[in-house]
C-alpha cells in the first residue's frame, strides 16, 4: 500500500473533495485532478493537476509522469444536468471511462475505482429492497451511461484482467462541497437553507422515498472496497450499497427537532419523474458478505451532524 500512487479524477466535486483528504491520511501519494481549480482544504492538502478525462493523451502523460498505480475515476455528469444535455453527458461519462480503462490497462495499473449509481435501475425494477441482480432498464441518460459503464468495467475485468471495483452510490449528503447536479441534491440543499433561511422549496414531492447515505459512510465504504483482497470481490460490474431511505417529509421532521420554525414548500419539477424511476431502498447483502459493509449513520444521526457542521461553517 505504501508504494501506491493514486490519481483521483473529478476531485473538486462533492465526493472527490472529501475522498482525496481521506486517501491522503492513509496514502502518501495522492494526486487530485479536475477540469477546474481546487479550493480550500483540498488545495492545501497536496498535489493537483488540471486534467480533462476526455483528453486521452493528457491522461496517459499524467499517469506516466506520476507513475500512477491506482485511479479513482469520479469525473462524470450527474442525472439532472445530464437530462439537459444528453449528448454531452454520454460523451463525458462514456468516453471518459473508456479513456481511464484503456490507459489503466496500457500502464498496468493495479486497481481502478469507478462509481456507479442507483440510477442504473429504472421504472421496471422492483423498487423496495432492490436486489443486486434484477431488471435494469434505466431511462435517464445518466443511468444508461452508468449501466453501460458497469458492463465495460466487467468486460475489462474479464477480458483484460483489470482489477476494477465499483459501488452503486445512493444519493450522497454532505456539508463540505455542494452537490453537483443530481436528483438527490434536495437532501443537501434542505440543510443549508434550513440554517440560512429557515425555509426551503423542495423540487420533489413530500413522499418521494429514495436511498441516501451520509458522506462519511460513503467514503469509508469506498476505501473498504478498495482495500479488500481481490479474491473476495465477487462483483465486477458494481455493488449495491445502502445507507438509509427517506422522503423529504421525513427530513423536515428531523430538522424541526433542531430548528422548530423551519418551513417547507413543495414545487416538483422534471426531477420528480427521475426520482420515481429509481429504487426506494436497496438490498446490499453482497457488499455486507464480500467486504463487511455496514452503514453507521441513520437520518437522525446525520441530521444532527449536518446541522452542527453547517452552523460551524
Ligand atoms: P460532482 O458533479 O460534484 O463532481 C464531478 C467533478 O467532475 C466536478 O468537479 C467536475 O468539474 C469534474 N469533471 C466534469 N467533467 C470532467 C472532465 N471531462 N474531466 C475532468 N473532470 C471533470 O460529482 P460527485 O457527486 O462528486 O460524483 C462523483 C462520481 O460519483 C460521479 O461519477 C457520480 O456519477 C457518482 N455518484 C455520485 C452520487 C452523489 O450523490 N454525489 C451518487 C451516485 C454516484
Ligand atoms: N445523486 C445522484 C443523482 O441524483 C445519484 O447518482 O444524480
Amino acid at each position: 500500500m505504501q508504494s501506491d500512487t493514486i490519481l483521483v479524477t473529478g476531485a473538486c466535486g462533492q465526493i472527490g473533495s472529501e475522498l482525496v483528504l481521506a486517501l491522503r491520511k492513509i496514502h502518501p501519494n495522492v494526486i487530485a485532478s479536475d477540469l477546474k481549480d481546487p479550493s480550500g482544504e483540498l488545495k492545501e492538502s497536496g498535489p493537483f493537476e488540471r486534467l480533462d478525462v476526455l483528453h486521452k493523451p493528457g491522461l496517459d502523460a499524467l499517469v506516466k509522469k506520476h507513475k500512477i498505480t491506482q485511479i479513482y475515476h469520479l469525473a462524470a455528469i450527474l442525472s439532472a444536468t445530464g437530462e439537459k444535455n444528453p449528448e454531452f453527458a454520454w460523451r463525458v461519462n462514456m468516453k471518459g471511462l473508456r479513456n481511464i480503462l484503456d490507459v489503466s490497462v496500457d500502464n498496468h495499473l493495479s486497481k481502478v475505482f469507478f462509481p456507479s449509481t442507483i440510477a442504473v435501475f429504472g421504472p421496471t425494477t422492483p423498487r423496495v429492497n432492490t436486489p443486486q441482480y434484477t431488471v435494469m432498464e434505466p431511462n435517464t441518460i445518466y443511468g444508461i451511461s452508468k449501466q453501460a459503464g458497469e458492463r465495460w468495467a466487467d468486460y475489462y475485468y474479464q477480458k483484460k484482467g483489470l482489477d476494477i471495483r465499483s459501488i452503486r452510490y445512493p444519493g450522497l449528503i454532505s456539508y463540505k462541497t455542494k452537490a453537483g447536479g443530481g436528483t438527490t441534491d434536495y437532501a443537501v440543499d434542505i440543510y443549508f437553507e434550513a440554517v440560512e433561511k429557515k425555509a426551503y422549496e423542495c423540487f420533489l414531492k413530500e413522499d418521494t422515498v429514495l436511498p441516501m447515505m451520509y458522506m462519511p459512510d460513503a467514503i469509508r465504504g469506498t476505501i473498504m472496497l478498495m482495500e479488500t483482497p481481490a479474491e473476495k470481490i465477487t462483483i465486477r460490474s458494481s455493488y449495491n450499497f445502502s445507507g438509509m431511505s427517506f422522503a423529504p417529509k421525513d427530513v423536515v421532521v428531523e430538522i424541526q427537532k433542531h430548528i422548530p420554525d423551519f418551513q417547507i414548500s413543495y414545487k416538483p419539477d422534471f426531477r420528480q419523474q427521475i426520482a420515481e424511476s429509481w429504487p426506494q431502498s436497496i438490498d446490499d447483502s453482497y457488499a455486507a458478505k464480500d467486504w463487511g459493509w455496514k452503514p453507521e449513520f441513520d437520518l437522525a444521526k446525520m441530521t444532527t451532524d449536518m446541522l452542527a457542521n453547517i452552523k460551524k461553517q
